[in-house]
Parts: C-alpha cells; structure tokens; sequence
C-alpha cells in the first residue's frame, strides 16, 4: 500500500506540472464553486503504436464533439438558474479520454487537491473541488478508472456504460448511471426475438467489455427459451467479415444481433453491402442504433431490416443556440494549448450542423447526469429559495448517498428549472429509467419515435405494457411497408401432433415424428414425448389430446337382453308344464324309462341353470359376475350326472347286469345312482367355493379390442374354474361313453341316443363359443355367452324330454307294457341271433 501512494504522489507531482500549464478560459474548464469531472471520448485513441520510452498520448482522431458539448451547456443552464443552488456557482474540467488505458493523468487531476492525491482523506485535509466525475465513455475505459474513484467514493455518474458489472454495488459503491444497464437492453432484444419467433440467431459483439457483456447475458438469458444461438464472434479491427458473413450463410441464419460500437458495426454493414449479404434482420443495441452515417449509404437497404434498441432522442431546448453561440466566442483561440494533459480540441471550428449531425445517442443521459449531479448538491446544501448553507463542506461521498436517495425524487419535483419541454419529460420518467426507441429502417425509412418512456425498472406492468405499444407500432410499421416478417428456424414448427426429435446439439434444429395412435403430444408440457393416453381415453393418430372413450355394455333393458329373458322364462315355463305332465303320468312306462324320479331333479337342475342367464347383462359388479357362470356350473353338472347315471343304468340293464352280478346289486343296494349325483354335486360345490375364493370374479374394461370404445366385462378366471370346467367335462365324457355304449338298445331305450346327440349339440355350442371369443371381444360377447348357456339347457329339453311328452300325448299306444316288453323280446332276439 505504501508503494502504491509513493506512486500516486509521483503522479500528483508530475499533474502539478500540467496543472499549471493550463489556460483557464478553455472550452475545458469552467470555474465555480464546485466542480463536475467529465472524461470524454473526444477524439480515438491512435495510440496502438508500440513505443519503447513514456510517451504523452496523442489524441488525434477526431471522434465525437456533441457530448462534450452537451456537458457545457447543462452546467452553464444549471450556473444560469436562479432555483437551482441559488448564488452557487457549478463549474466543469473535463479531460478528453481517447484511449482505454493511458488516460491516467486527468484523472489523477481530477481526484487530486492542491497537485496532491490524499486516499481516504478525512476532514482537515484540502478536498478537491471537484465533486462528481461524468464519464467516461465506453466500458473498458470506466473499468479501468472506476477503482480511483471508488477509494475515495467519488459519484461516478457515467451516460454511456452499459456492462452490467457496475451494477454490483460492492465493487462499484459510488457508479452511478443514466442509462439502462445491458441487462435491460437484452432483454428487449429477446422479448423482440421472441415477439417475431424469430429462433435461429446469430450475436455479433465488439470484442471488449461492452461487446462481451452483452454476450454473456444474453446466452444467460435465452438459457429457458427456444432460441439457439448457432454464431456468436467479437468483433474488432482484424475480422475477416468475408469468412463472417460465410459462416453464417453456412448456417442459415436470418437474423442477427450486433452489439458492437460504431467503429466494428460501420466496418461490419460496409462489407455486408459489398458482400451482397441481403434480406438479413439486423437487430442492432443501443450503441449503433441511432447511428446517423450508416442509413444514409447507399445500398443500405439491400442488407435487409434493422431494428434498434435505443435511448430516446430528446430535442434540449437552448442546445442549438448554445452551439451557435459558443462558436461566435472561440475564433479557434486554442487550437495549441497544453496537449499534455488531453484538454486540447480543434473543437470551435467545427460547425454546430456537424455536430448535430452525430448521433445523439448519449446526449439526453449526460443532461440528465448533470442535473442529477445539480440536485443532489442542491440538497446536500440544504438550499432555500435563493440561497445555500454555505458552512456544509460537500464530502463527495455524502453526496453519492444523497444522490442514490434523491434520484427517484428529486427530478420530479415541480421547482426545476429546466424548460418546461425538459421538464414534462422528467416528470414523467426518472433518470435511471429505461429508455428504448424503435429503430426501424427499412427502404431508408428512418423513424425516430419514442416507444418506452416514463417507467422504471420495478415497474414490470409499466414495461410490458410499453413493449406491447412498441411492438405494436413494429408491426403496424411492416404492414404499412407490406414487409412479410422475415423468419430465422432451423427447422420450420411441427405441425399440430407431431414431436421434436432433436436432431444435432441446438434445441431449435429438429425432425418432426407423428404420434401414434393411443398416445398424444401436449407442446405445453413437452414436445419431444408422445405421451400415452389413460385407459379410459383413446386417440387417433397424431393427436394433441385425448378422447374419452365411450362405455359399452349390454343393459338388462337392452331388445336383445329382452328376449333372451322372454326364451329363458319360458323355459321355465316349458320345465314346470313338462314336469306336470309328468307327475299326471308318473306310473306310465315312458316317464319310467325316462328316469322317474330323476326326472323331477333334472327339470328342476335345469331350470336353476337357467338363472345363469339372467345375471348376463347389466353393468357388470362383483356379484353379477360371480352369479353369471355359478349356478350354470353347479346345476348343471348335477343334470350330467343324472344323465351319466341314467346311461349307466341303461347300459347296466342291458349289459353289465348280466356279466357282473355283484356290481349290479351292489349299485342296486347303495342306492349308487343317488350317491353319484350327491357326490358329483359336493365336489363341484367344493371346487366352486375355492376356485370362486381364491380369485373371485371382478368387473373388468376391456381396452384393447376397440380403441376408441371400453366394453366392460367380467374377469373370471380360468385357472381358478379349471377344477370345476374339467369336472364338467370328465362327467360329460363318462357321460358320453355310457350313452355310446346303449345306442343300439332297443327302439323305446333310446334315451342312450338321444343323450348322445344332446352332448353332441352341447360340446358343438360350447366349442363355436369359445371360438368366438377368440375373434370377438365386443359387447355382444354376453350375448353369446347367454345364447351358448341358453342353447345347452334348450338342447337337453327339446331331444331328451320333448319327444317323451309327445308319445304321452299323442302316442299313449306306445305309452303302453305291452308295447314295452314287445320291444324288450325282439331287442333280445336280434342280439341272440
Ligand atoms: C447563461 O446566462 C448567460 C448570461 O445571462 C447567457 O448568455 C447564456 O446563454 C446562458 N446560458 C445558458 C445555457 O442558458
Ligand atoms: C452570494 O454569495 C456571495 C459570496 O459568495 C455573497 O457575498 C452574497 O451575499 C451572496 N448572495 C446571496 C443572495 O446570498
Ligand atoms: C455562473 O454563476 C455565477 C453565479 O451564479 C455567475 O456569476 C457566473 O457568471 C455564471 N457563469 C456562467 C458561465 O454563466
Ligand atoms: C498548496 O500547496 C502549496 C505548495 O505545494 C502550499 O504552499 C499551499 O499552502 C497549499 N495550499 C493548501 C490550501 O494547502
Ligand atoms: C477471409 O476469409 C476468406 C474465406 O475464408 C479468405 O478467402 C480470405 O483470404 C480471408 N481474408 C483475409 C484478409 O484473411
Ligand atoms: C455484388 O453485386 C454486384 C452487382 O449486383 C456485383 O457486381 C458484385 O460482384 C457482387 N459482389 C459479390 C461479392 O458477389
Ligand atoms: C483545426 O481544424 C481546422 C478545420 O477543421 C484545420 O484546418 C486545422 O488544421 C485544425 N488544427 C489542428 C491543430 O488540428
Ligand atoms: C456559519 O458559521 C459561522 C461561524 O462558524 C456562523 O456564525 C454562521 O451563522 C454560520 N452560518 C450558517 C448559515 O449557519
Ligand atoms: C393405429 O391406427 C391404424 C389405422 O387406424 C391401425 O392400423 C393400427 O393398428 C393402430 N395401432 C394401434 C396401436 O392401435
Ligand atoms: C397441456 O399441459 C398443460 C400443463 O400441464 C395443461 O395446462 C394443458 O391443459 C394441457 N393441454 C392439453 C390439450 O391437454
């Protein structure tokens, strides 16, 4: 630290050298009571040269006069002003800062008192006069000097740099600015790429604090959008614009981002127009968007549109005649004095149209510096109606604090005395407000309209509601010129149901796949998934949503369900009729052959069977599914056993009776044919009651047959009732043996034969069933399932009982002992043969 303040007087010593070789009326100063620091970008630094001994800097290069004049003319209408620190007189020094980094000694100047610089000075020491420093221009500059005014808190009130380092108030506590950081400008920008979709962009920036800034928050900011940015270069004196303008070709880009100063963007649009770049959106940042040279070259219109984010062009009254009369007074007197220390400028004999015809970009930001600066003294002064305290030592440290207090508030007070044009326009916006003008020039159509005044940057409504007008007026301005929007994609939108495959590392550039049937893309949630529908929904291809499906199921009032009904109950009625008629001819032959008792069970069994196909339609719940195969199974199987047993018995007469006495008596005796029936029907209970437990039926949709429809069904297992079908079957085999066995019996023993042909018919039905639900899944499934159920009872009735009731009514000769042992005799004569 010691080192660094030996230098630091060393400087001091060498400034007072320079001091005192200084003119005092110069255009560069100004004496008062207090004084503003300006550094200013006057002429370009030429000075790259490589030299090997300390050499004064040589600020040759003319650049820019209209700032340097705008700050004279704010703190002479501010000395002028009887409101503002009356009987205070404000005046300036300024430096013109025309390199990056060798522009030390005005500084040094500027922070220095009495040729000394004295870091954190306390009371007693001699203070400078000069109170704030405006300036300097571009962003490496104000990096370089801001440190030495920071020791001291200086107000560095700066109208030019945007880079958003300076918004860090730990590193920078007494920076200061007039103009929207680079934060807010690129914000704009995306909010107009996005605005336009424009998302296949390219970001040129002038390589240097400025330019690389700019970079940096906007890959930051377009981190969570859709815009890819496949080009970015920094720009500066050595670019190949040729091999720029190629690559970018390459790539296809339409629209690109220069956030460059002037000196890369002219060289930059220069080549454009000789390369014949065309029909490019041009979208250009604050330093270059009101830039007076370039839409004035010819074939500017060629290289296609150019929008602007820009601060708003405000017209100062008094400037133009302050100009005029600056130049009357000077005669060009100091054309020679003091180059040392960059207070020398040819400055006078440039003519005030020059002047104003630079871009006037920057000019409104130093005013308002300059009053801001003005308030704040104003204030720290404690200043009554016409006069100050003029005991206050002004610290520029407390006039930074008061400054940042008294920014959003003074400026709008009604006591200013800025002219009133100036003054409506403070009021209705504050100094650190965002201001951005539409630059939009297209066929040399140059519009300078302010878009966005009169918001702060906390008020984020007041933003997009001003964005809303300034895209508004955008795209009222391409109508008028019957522009088509230029568009800038990789790869052109998906149309509706179609997903992104990314093809490649950027977001923007991707295929577009159809989405399947069943699945659907929601763009909103993610446009890379086709995401599947739920079970109850359906879609067709290439869907942005699902359908539901519809539900479908046969209902108990349904025509078909009805009629099924009406046949199942008069099968009940048949069975009850049958079984009166049999009861009225209980002692006849026929009844007795048929079965006597068993009979009565099987008419009985068949007719409970029958209640199966009531619980067929409806919407399926658990104990319809449960009762829609139960008695069916249980019922039934008691009537196969009747018929096993009544084959048996047949066969048995005929047959085994003869060749194994013992076994006939032994059925004879146990009552076989009851206990077979009893023990089929046990085991089948028994089956049903485990098999129905261990998974009993549930409702079930079925989705996959249609898929736009959900038949809801039963799931009923066929594992759980494998014991109880296989049980069915082996006594429908057994069944089937004995009565194949007794088919040749005699004529009225032919219950053998029809038996055969019933189980015939039933494993037919039951077989064309289980087909169908092989193809078929639909609703009418239960219809089937019913017909099969219904067919299976109706076949035993109409082959096994039928006939029997149509001999006892219309053929009771047959009906007859006789009859019977007449049979029985010439059965027994034709076997004896
Ligand atoms: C300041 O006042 C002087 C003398 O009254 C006048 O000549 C000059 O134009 C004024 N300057 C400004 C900027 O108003
Ligand atoms: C203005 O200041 C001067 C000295 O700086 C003083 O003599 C004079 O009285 C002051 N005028 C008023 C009105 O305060
Ligand atoms: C500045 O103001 C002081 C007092 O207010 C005045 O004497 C002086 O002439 C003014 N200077 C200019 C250049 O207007
Ligand atoms: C300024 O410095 C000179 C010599 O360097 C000294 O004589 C003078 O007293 C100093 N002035 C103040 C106010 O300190
Ligand atoms: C610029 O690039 C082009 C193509 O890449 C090349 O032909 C040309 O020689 C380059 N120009 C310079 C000055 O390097
Ligand atoms: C640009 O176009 C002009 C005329 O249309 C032509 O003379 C010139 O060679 C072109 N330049 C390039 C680099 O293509
Ligand atoms: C000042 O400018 C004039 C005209 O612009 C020019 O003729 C003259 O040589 C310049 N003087 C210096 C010292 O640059
Ligand atoms: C300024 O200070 C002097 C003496 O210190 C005192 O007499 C005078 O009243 C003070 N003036 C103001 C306006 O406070
Ligand atoms: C999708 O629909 C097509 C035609 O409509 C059909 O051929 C295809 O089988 C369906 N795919 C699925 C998974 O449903
Ligand atoms: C898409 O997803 C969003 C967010 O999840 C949701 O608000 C919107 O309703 C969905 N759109 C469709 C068509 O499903």
């Amino acid at each position: 630290m010691k080192h660094f303040l030996e230098s630091f007087c060393l400087l001091g010593a060498f400034l007072h050298v320079c001091t005192q070789h200084t003119v005092p009326a110069s255009e560069f100063q100004l004496e008062g009571d207090y004084l503003i620091g300006g550094l200013f970008h006057i002429h370009d630094d030429t000075g790259s040269v490589y030299h090997e001994r300390p050499e004064a800097l040589d600020c040759t290069t003319f650049l820019w006069l209209i700032l340097f004049q705008m700050i004279r003319f704010s703190v002479e209408q501010v000395n002028n002003s009887t409101n503002l620190l009356p009987n205070v007189s404000l005046g300036y020094d300024i430096f013109d800062h025309c390199s990056d980094t060798q522009n030390f000694p005005g500084v040094l100047k500027l922070i220095s008192a009495n040729g000394s610089i004295q870091p954190w000075s306390d009371k007693q020491s001699v203070l400078s006069k000069v109170i704030a420093v405006v300036g300097p221009f571009t962003s490496t500059q104000s990096l370089t000097v801001a440190p030495l005014l920071m020791v001291n808190l200086v107000p560095m009130v700066n109208y030019a740099t945007s880079t958003s380092v300076f918004s860090n108030k730990a590193k920078y506590p007494s920076f200061l600015r007039t103009l929207p950081s680079n934060l807010n400008m690129i914000d704009v920008i995306v909010r107009i790429l996005q605005k336009f979709n424009w998302r296949w962009v390219a970001f040129l920036n002038s390589d240097d604090d400025y330019g690389n800034d700019g970079l940096n928050l906007f890959t930051q900011r377009i981190k969570d959008t859709e815009i890819c940015l496949p080009y970015s270069k920094g720009l500066s004196d050595s670019t190949n614009y040729t091999q720029t303008f190629k690559q970018m070709e390459a790539k296809q880009i339409n629209v690109i981002i220069v956030f460059a100063l002037e000196n890369n963007v002219e060289p930059l649009i220069e080549s454009a127009m000789l390369l014949n770049v065309t029909n490019k959106v041009w979208i250009a940042g604050d330093a270059w968007a009101l830039n007076k040279k370039l839409p004035k070259m010819k074939g500017i219109k060629n290289i296609g549109t150019v929008l602007g984010v820009a601060e708003p062009v405000v017209t100062i009254p008094g400037f133009s005649d302050f100009l005029h009369s600056s130049k009357a007074q000077l005669h060009c007197k100091y054309a020679e004095q003091d180059t040392f220390c960059n207070q020398k400028c040819n400055c006078s004999c440039m003519n005030p149209e020059d002047i104003f015809a630079a871009d006037p970009s920057y000019s409104f930001a130093i005013y308002s510096a300059i009053y801001a600066i003005a308030h704040a003294l104003h204030n720290t002064l404690r200043c009554g109606a016409d006069k100050c305290d003029s005991n206050i030592t002004v610290y520029p440290y407390i006039l930074n604090i008061i400054y940042e207090k008294c920014l959003f508030v003074c400026l709008s007070q009604d006591d200013l005395t800025a002219p009133t044009k100036v003054k409506t326009h403070y009021q209705r916006s504050f100094v650190f407000i965002l201001f951005f003008s539409g630059v939009f020039w297209h066929l040399l159509l140059y519009i300078k309209h302010l878009f966005c005044v009169g918001f702060s940057p906390q008020s984020v409504a007041t933003l997009q509601k001003c964005l809303f007008f300034f895209f508004f007026y955008l795209f009222y301005v391409l109508n008028m010129c019957l522009v088509q929007v230029p568009t800038s994609l990789c790869s052109p939108e998906c149309p509706a149901g179609y997903i992104k495959k990314r093809n490649g590392i950027y977001e923007c550039c991707f295929d577009c796949e159809i989405c399947a049937n069943g699945t659907y893309v929601n763009i909103t949630e993610s446009p890379y998934t086709c995401l599947k529908c739920k079970d109850i929904e359906w879609s067709e291809e290439g869907s942005t949503s699902c359908n539901l499906r519809a539900v479908e199921y046969i209902s108990a009032t349904d025509i078909v369900a009805t009629l099924v009904f009406v046949a199942a109950c008069a099968f009940v009625g048949m069975t009850l009729a049958m079984s009166v008629l049999f009861s009225v001819n209980y002692n006849t032959p026929v009844v007795r052959s048929a079965g006597g008792p068993m009979c009565f069970l099987i008419l009985g069994c068949l007719s409970l069977s029958n209640l199966s196909v009531f619980f067929h339609f409806g919407k399926p719940t658990v104990p319809l599914c449960t009762l829609r195969y139960l008695p069916f199974l249980l019922f039934y199987t008691i009537c196969l056993a009747c018929f096993v047993v009544r084959s048996f018995q047949i066969v048995c007469i005929f047959k085994i009776a003869a060749k194994i006495p013992k076994l006939h008596s032994w059925w004879v005796k146990y009552n076989g044919q009851w206990l077979v029936i009893v023990v089929a029907f046990v085991i089948q209970a028994i089956f049903l009651v485990i098999g129905y437990s261990c998974k009993p039926p549930s409702p079930y949709n079925e989705t996959s047959w249609y898929p736009d429809k959900i038949i809801l069904s039963c799931d009923i297992s066929l594992q759980a009732s494998t014991a109880s079908v296989i049980l069915l079957l082996s006594i429908c085999t057994l069944c089937f043996i004995f009565s194949y066995m007794g088919k040749n019996l005699p004529k009225n023993y032919n219950e053998a034969k029809a038996i055969t042909f019933c189980l015939l018919l039933l494993i037919l039905t039951w077989i064309i069933f289980a087909t169908e639900c092989m193809l078929y899944r639909g609703k009418y499934i239960q219809l089937l399932s019913a017909l099969a159920v219904l067919s299976s009872l109706y076949s035993f009735l109409f082959w096994y009982f039928l006939p029997k009731c149509f001999i006892i009514l219309f053929q009771p000769h047959k009906n007859t002992q006789q009859y019977f042992q007449g049979l029985i005799q010439n059965y027994t004569k034709t076997i004896s043969q």
